[in-house]
């Protein structure tokens, strides 16, 4: 068979006298003229084939056009003459758009033609998707060669490659697909390698396109011990394979009508496993006493029994499992049964070797995804062709996939597109890598929001987004994963808040025309300040607070920088960048701000009851806040630091937790206030910053005040001081008392047992002691001298949620008593405490 394939090879290079064909059906072909020149027309239809070509430009973006030598052209058909090759990357893809589960007949065409004057045959591989398929080596066909495979594509896109081996440089002629018929030429495992295919006939003829519909390309043969037969009848064909009529129409048999029809081969590779396809009709009209019946072996094997052949009916049988030749060396024989008067005969034959494709593509998901990625980035990178994970050689740079098991299909879980010049947006496409665990997008010219979806990508635990020119802020659900260790790195013009569901994000332009407005209130206020800030509201860290209306009807609250103000014009920058970005219903929000030359303001929005500690001194008309409503103060102001601990990226601290600094809404809804002294820092590796000690006296955490190292935990040490003032309506440090810090009074009266005295009198019993007491607990721990010891604010906020459900569901216990024990027990441990500095 080696001889016959030779044979059919020279038939199929020699080009036949040009006459224009008919153009059949050409339904789903594919006919690409590789290298065709883009001064060529395209599509054009070749006349010796009536097939229709375009050229390859769509299909590749690497690779050169190459040519014939031009004394070769006239041997060759057009579209043999032009190629493609690639002097650059180990893998070039063709990537073609096919339909998913088509069976297809692939052929490639590589013609060396002395293109480039080096008189260096090319050797190359050839790959489907990921999996090798045939080497090509023009030495040992220097008219050039082709070759075929019957693939059936998983998705709607194929990949065909070529791949170097070695010092020489691929290159392919032509590319062709011819969808088949369903159902034919199935085998067990792997694919089917066309290996020969001819008729058997004396006749010079190739038979291809328009002759066979599925553009099948038959050789003739025919051996001298064979006699012809031939019939002028059209021969009816019922299975799929629809051999061509042509082929048909001449059978041979053997001209000693008592010897077997042998067709002897010897394979290139011993251990190729085969498929025959034999295809057979009777052409000679049998006389009634005449029979042709024979069986079908295969190196001495029987393959088919007692077959005989029906008038102008074709039949093509075929091994139902592979056969291999003993050291390559096989034998094809009919051999005519005893009853049969006539000897066998045989039309047409194909032989194919088996090629295994053991790599599973990348999941097709994920390769549409990386595709739609590379389009719209524009990406042109020479690796980033055919499957993008496997096999592992040539693996896209950028990529990391899970390609370890071989039995499922890869999948794509790392994206590096760093430093490529990206630009637009962070295109939703990615959202479609469902497996991504790390996406690198820095060092690019990024611009718009960073998008929600990053959130849902359920894998992902890296994100790097930094130096590009992204704006907005960071979505809550983004925010969310990070706190569950996904780990975000963006730049610093990215807000560095959430922008939670519970926000009132003021507009840009907004504040603009709020600042405009305030800046008229301000000077205005400067010259005649009484007619404007009639009521001065009290004293925050830059200045006096005064009361004031914007536009005549909104009242609002001014705090103008005092000329004294140590902190000065820095400070008050860095509050209006803070305030501009940080948005949360319990934070004060800022309305506006004014900063001419001479006059720094800030306008708040207003808070009509003022602070809690005012309240809590009893000076308000008798008036008492209720156990209840001091827990849903404390929630309140616990959320709104959970929002800088938590919601703002880098954590903020506040630096001055206090009574004073939680302000009082209509319904007593609470906001903190006053984050003239907050300062962002870095959650990382340094997770406190050393600064100037800052803060007001009673409420500075210890530690802090030793060490100088600021970290959330002070302004948790703070809340637990302000939650005993809550507790208490004592002072935090009261220079009448024995124990001047709030703190060692508390100690001093569980120790003493004398707890009763520790709880508001102005309660008057008012109150779940169940609840009073775990807030007691709860303050007390938030005081700890070790800020290891402190909860963190979540779970400050949990426990206090909790405290208020207890004092909700009902107030009528007041027997502290029984509590009381397991409160001494626990508050022992604060006896223990360091001496603090204060
Ligand atoms: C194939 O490549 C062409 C040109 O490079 C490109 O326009 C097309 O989108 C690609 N098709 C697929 C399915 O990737
Ligand atoms: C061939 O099979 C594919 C997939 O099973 C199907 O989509 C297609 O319609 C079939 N074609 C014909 C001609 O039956
Ligand atoms: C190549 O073609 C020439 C004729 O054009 C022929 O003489 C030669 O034998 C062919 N070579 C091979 C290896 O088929
Ligand atoms: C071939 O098929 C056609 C239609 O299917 C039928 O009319 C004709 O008789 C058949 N010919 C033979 C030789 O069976
Ligand atoms: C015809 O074939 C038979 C069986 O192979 C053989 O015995 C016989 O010698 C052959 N006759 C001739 C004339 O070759
Ligand atoms: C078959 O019959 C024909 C006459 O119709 C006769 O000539 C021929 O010898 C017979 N052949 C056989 C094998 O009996
Ligand atoms: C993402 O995948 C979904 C579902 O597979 C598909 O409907 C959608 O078109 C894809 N989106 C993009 C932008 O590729
Ligand atoms: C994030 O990207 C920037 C810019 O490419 C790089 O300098 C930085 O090291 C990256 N960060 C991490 C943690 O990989
Ligand atoms: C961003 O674009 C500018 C101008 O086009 C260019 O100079 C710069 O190198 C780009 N930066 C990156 C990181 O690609
Ligand atoms: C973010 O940048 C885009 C342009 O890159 C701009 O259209 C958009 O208004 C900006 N958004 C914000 C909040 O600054
Ligand atoms: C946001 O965080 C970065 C560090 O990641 C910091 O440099 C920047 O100043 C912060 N921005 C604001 C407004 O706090
Ligand atoms: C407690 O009761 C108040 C009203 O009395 C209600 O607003 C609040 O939601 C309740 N809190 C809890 C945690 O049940």
């Amino acid at each position: 068979m080696e001889s016959l394939k030779k044979l059919l090879l020279v038939a199929l290079i020699a080009t036949s006298a040009i006459h224009l064909v008919q153009a059949q059906n050409q339904d789903g072909f594919i006919s690409v003229d590789c290298g065709l020149s883009p001064n060529e027309v395209s599509p054009y239809i070749e006349p010796f084939t009536g097939l229709q070509f375009t050229t390859d430009s769509n299909f590749i973006e690497t690779g050169k056009l190459g040519r014939i030598q031009a004394s070769l052209e006239p041997k060759y058909r057009k579209s043999q003459t032009t190629l493609r090759y690639f002097p650059d990357g180990i893998r070039n893809c063709y990537n073609l758009t096919v339909t998913q589960g088509t069976n297809y007949l692939i052929r490639a065409r590589a013609i060396y033609g002395n293109y480039d004057g080096l008189n260096i045959y090319p050797k190359f591989d050839l790959y489907i998707g990921p999996n090798f398929w045939v080497t090509i080596d023009l030495g040992k066909y220097v008219n050039g060669t082709w070759e075929e495979i019957i693939y059936i594509p998983k998705s709607n896109m194929l990949d065909v490659c070529l791949v170097k081996t070695g010092p020489s440089t691929p290159l392919i002629s032509s590319l062709v697909l011819r969808p088949l018929a369903n159902a034919t030429y199935i085998t067990q495992s792997g694919w089917l390698k066309t290996y020969v295919r001819v008729y058997l006939s004396d006749s010079n003829d190739v038979i291809r396109y328009p002759d066979d519909v599925y553009d099948r390309i038959w050789g003739s043969y025919f051996e001298p011990e064979w006699k012809k037969i031939s019939t002028t009848l059209g021969v009816n064909s019922s299975s799929g394979f629809l051999p061509p009529l042509k082929a048909l129409m001449t059978a041979a048999s053997p001209a000693n009508a008592s010897a077997p029809l042998a067709i002897p081969g010897v394979l290139d590779f011993p251990s190729d496993k085969l498929y025959l396809f034999l295809h057979f009709s009777e052409i000679q009209v049998l006389k009634a006493n005449e029979t042709r019946e024979f069986e079908i072996f295969w190196n001495k094997k029987l393959v088919y029994n007692a077959y005989s052949p029906v008038y102008l009916q074709t039949k093509t049988i075929r091994n139902p499992s592979p056969v291999t030749c003993e050291r390559g060396e096989c034998i094809l024989e009919m051999i005519k049964t005893e009853r049969s008067t006539l000897p066998p005969l045989l039309n047409a034959v194909e032989v194919f070797t088996v090629v295994e494709f053991p790599q599973p593509e990348t999941d097709a998901s994920d390769v549409v995804a990386i595709k739609n990625i590379k389009a719209i980035y524009g990406l042109t990178r020479v690796t980033w062709q055919g499957d993008p994970c496997v096999p592992q050689q040539f693996l896209w740079n950028g990529l990391n996939c899970n390609s370890m098991e071989t039995s499922t299909p890869p999948r794509i879980t790392s994206l590096d597109l760093s430093s490529s010049g990206l630009t637009g947006s962070i295109s939703v496409v990615i959202q479609n890598l469902t497996h991504l665990e790390k996406l690198d997008l820095s060092n690019n010219n990024l611009t718009g929001e960073v998008p929600d979806f990053l959130a849902n990508m359920k894998f992902l635990v890296f994100i790097n987004l930094s130096k590009n020119n992204l704006n907005g802020s960071i979505p809550k659900a983004l925010r969310d994963r990070e706190n569950k260790g996904l780990k975000l790195i963006v730049d610093k013009n990215v807000d560095n808040c959430s922008s939670g569901s519970c926000t009132q994000k003021k507009k840009f332009p907004l504040l603009i025309v709020a600042l405009t407005v305030s800046l008229i209130l301000v000077s205005t206020v400067v010259i005649d300040m009484t007619n404007n800030f009639q009521r001065a509201l009290g004293e925050g860290g830059f200045g006096v607070v005064y009361h004031g209306y914007l536009n005549g009807s909104e009242q609002v609250a001014v705090k103008l920088l005092s000329q004294s103000s140590v902190q000065g014009y820095k400070e008050f920058k860095a509050e209006v960048e803070l305030l501009l970005r940080v948005h949360h219903i319990n934070l004060v929000s800022l309305v506006g701000y004014c900063d001419d030359r001479n006059h720094l303001a800030l306008v708040y929005e207003y808070m009509s009851n003022g602070d809690l500690k005012h309240h809590l001194s009893g000076r308000n008309n008798g008036f008492v806040l209720s156990w209840s409503t001091r827990l849903q103060i404390a929630v309140d102001a616990a959320l709104g630091l959970e929002y800088l601990h938590i919601g703002c990226r880098p954590s903020m601290v506040h630096r001055d937790v206090k009574s004073t600094n939680i302000l009082l809404g209509e319904q007593f809804t609470a906001k903190m206030a006053d984050f003239g002294l907050s300062r962002s820092f870095q959650i990382g590796d340094e997770n406190h910053i050393s600064t100037v000690v800052a803060g007001t006296p009673g409420y500075l955490d210890p530690e802090y005040y030793r060490t100088s190292r600021l970290a959330e935990k002070s302004d948790i040490y703070s809340f637990g001081i302000v939650l005993l003032e809550m507790i208490t309506s004592q002072h935090a440090i009261d220079r009448t008392r024995v124990k001047h810090h709030i703190t060692d009074w508390v100690v001093s009266l569980i120790s003493r047992g004398d707890i009763t005295r520790i709880i508001d009198p102005n309660l008057q019993g008012n109150y779940n002691s169940r609840s009073v007491w775990r807030a007691l607990e709860l303050a007390m721990s938030c005081a700890n001298p070790t800020s290891e010891k402190r909860p963190n604010m979540s779970q400050v906020v949990i426990d206090l949620k909790e405290c208020l459900a207890t004092e909700n569901s009902t107030r009528s216990e007041k027997d502290m008593s029984s509590h009381s024990s397991d409160l001494d027990r626990s508050m022992n441990f604060y006896t223990d405490m360091v001496p603090r500095a204060r």
